[in-house]
């Protein structure tokens, strides 16, 4: 009993310091382990081919890495005329009037298509600005493309029958978006679920000369679990790839491993692996974009060195990055990314048997305790934050009491908040529609990452300042 008492008066003492610290004492207490070291694992580079950037870029923006796709006349009379054509990657020749995240391409039969490209899930918009590798946050994943599938075989098949060249283009894109129908549907527009995509695509190949198999070859689990992609810049510090730095040894590979939507056999991997290389040195290329308003320069200088003393063990500091996996322990954001795909035996067994384990620039899935802390150049511009994007301004993960259990933007361009650092949002007492996001939804958690939460409201806005100059 009397211990208890001790406990009781002990834990008073301490709220009382900690409460007279975050009022207005500008002197940062560090709420971190004293033996941090114990849940920061360092991740090791691996060996990365050299390539040609020019080349990469030429490669990504016209490509045929996606092989199968649409004849490009049923695009251009169906989903083709519903998107704005406004040739935001300057392209030329057949793909100068097609929609960015498309690329238009002429199969091996001769058949022109256009096909999905990296940039439905890498390209974006803030305030109007187009920025190549910034993540899209509008691709509207709750749709079940099941209904597509059906509409356009119905389209491909009485335009030009099935003993068509045409047909045959399509085909392989056709029985991708069959096997996936339904297997990728979110919760919130905005979420994006290519993890679970890279799993059931790997179910239907064969691990070692990736052709396709109709039937399953590994169990798929029925959780959706979204992760919010890293912007493309940051790739060029970082050691490992991924939130859970799950994807290591060649990047290239890793990669390329998107083409398995469509991919024909290995041989065929073996080519387009061979690009791969000058579109790693192209995406080492992409700088952070500069903060678009005004910066308060002492008060950023303010925040730098609280940025120093409470930040940058994890990130780094400006030009250091340290390369951090952050342990589950100290992290404590929703566990479920790093639990579900990427801890599931028969998912990393087929990977690291496969066709991509292979040779000299063999790529691996290593699954790991926790997230990696990213470095936060132009971290002002990737609204929505932490791996599973689920809170949406800076000023809101610098303080987890105040995160909305329930955000809901309007989607459109302007919604930037300059003092937050974010998104415009407003918070409904429950789920409405699907713009709303649910932060109570399975691996849609916004917890964890309370090493903002001890500061003083001015000494949050000063780092939320210096944030803005990296
Ligand atoms: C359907 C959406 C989608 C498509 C298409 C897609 N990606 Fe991604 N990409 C993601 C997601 C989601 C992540 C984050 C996964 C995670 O962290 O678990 C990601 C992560 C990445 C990263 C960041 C790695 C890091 O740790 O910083 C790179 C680079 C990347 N993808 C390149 C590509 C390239 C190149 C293509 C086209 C060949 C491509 N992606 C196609 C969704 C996509
Ligand atoms: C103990 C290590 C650690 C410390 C200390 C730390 N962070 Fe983090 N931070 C992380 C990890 C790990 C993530 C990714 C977590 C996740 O996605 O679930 C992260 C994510 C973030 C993100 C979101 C990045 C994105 O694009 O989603 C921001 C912004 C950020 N941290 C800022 C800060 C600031 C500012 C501080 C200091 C007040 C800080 N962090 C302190 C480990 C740390």
């Amino acid at each position: 009993m009397k211990k208890v008492f001790t406990y009781i008066i002990l834990g008073c003492c301490f709220l009382l310091i900690a409460n007279a610290c975050s009022k207005d004492d500008p002197k940062v207490v560090n709420p971190l382990p004293d033996n941090l070291a114990d849940f920061l694992y360092y991740l090791a580079p691996s060996d990365q081919r050299e390539g040609d950037a020019e080349l990469g870029r030429d490669y990504l923006l016209n490509g045929d890495y996606v092989e199968s796709g649409v004849p490009r006349a049923i695009f251009d009379a169906s989903i083709g005329s519903m998107l704005e054509r406004n040739n935001l990657l300057g392209r030329s020749g057949i793909n100068e009037d097609i929609p960015y995240d498309y690329t238009s391409s002429v199969h091996s039969n001769g058949t022109i298509l256009v096909s999905p490209n990296c940039f439905q899930c890498h390209a974006g918009f803030v305030e109007d600005e187009f920025i190549l590798g910034l993540a899209n946050t509008t691709y509207d994943f709750t749709i079940d493309q099941g209904a597509s599938k059906n509409l356009l075989d119905l389209f491909v098949t009485q335009t030009y029958g099935m003993d068509s060249p045409e047909w045959e283009a399509y085909e392989p894109f056709s029985r991708s978006l069959g096997v996936t129908a339904g297997q990728l549907v979110t919760e919130v527009r905005g979420a994006n679920p290519a993890d679970k995509l890279a799993l059931v695509l790997a179910a239907h190949r064969d691990k070692e000369d990736l052709s396709w198999q109709d039937e399953a070859g590994i169990i798929i689990p029925n959780e959706v679990i979204p992760a919010d992609p890293p912007a493309w810049w940051l790739l060029k510090d970082k050691n490992a790839m991924f939130t859970t730095a799950v994807g290591q040894g060649d990047f290239a590979r890793l990669m390329m491993a998107s083409s398995i939507l469509t991919l024909q056999d290995s041989s065929r991997a073996r080519e387009i692996d061979s690009y791969f290389a000058d579109v790693l040195a192209f995406i080492n290329t992409l700088d952070a974009p500069a903060y678009s308003g005004p910066i308060n320069q002492s008060l950023a200088n303010e925040g730098e060195a609280i940025y120093l003393e409470s930040c940058a063990v994890c990130h780094g500091s400006k030009g250091n990055y340290p390369n951090y996996l952050v342990d589950f322990e100290v992290i404590k954001t929703d566990s479920m990314l790093a639990l579900t795909n990427y801890a599931y035996d028969d998912f990393l067994n087929w990977y690291n048997e496969s066709w991509f384990n292979q040779g000299p620039y063999a790529a691996r899935l290593v699954s790991g305790r926790g997230y990696v802390a990213p470095p936060l150049d132009g971290v002002w511009a990737t609204a929505p934050y932490l791996h599973n994007g689920s809170v949406p301004t800076i000023y809101d993960l610098l303080k987890s009491d105040q995160r909305p259990e329930f955000w809901r933007r309007s989607y459109g361009d302007v919604e930037y908040d300059h003092q937050k650092l974010g998104w415009i949002y407003t918070s409904p007492s429950s789920k409405t529609d699907k713009q709303t996001y649910d932060a109570n939804l399975l691996g849609y958690g916004n917890h964890g990452h309370t090493f903002g939460d001890h500061l003083s409201e001015s000494d949050r806005m000063a780092v939320i300042e210096y944030l803005k100059t990296f």
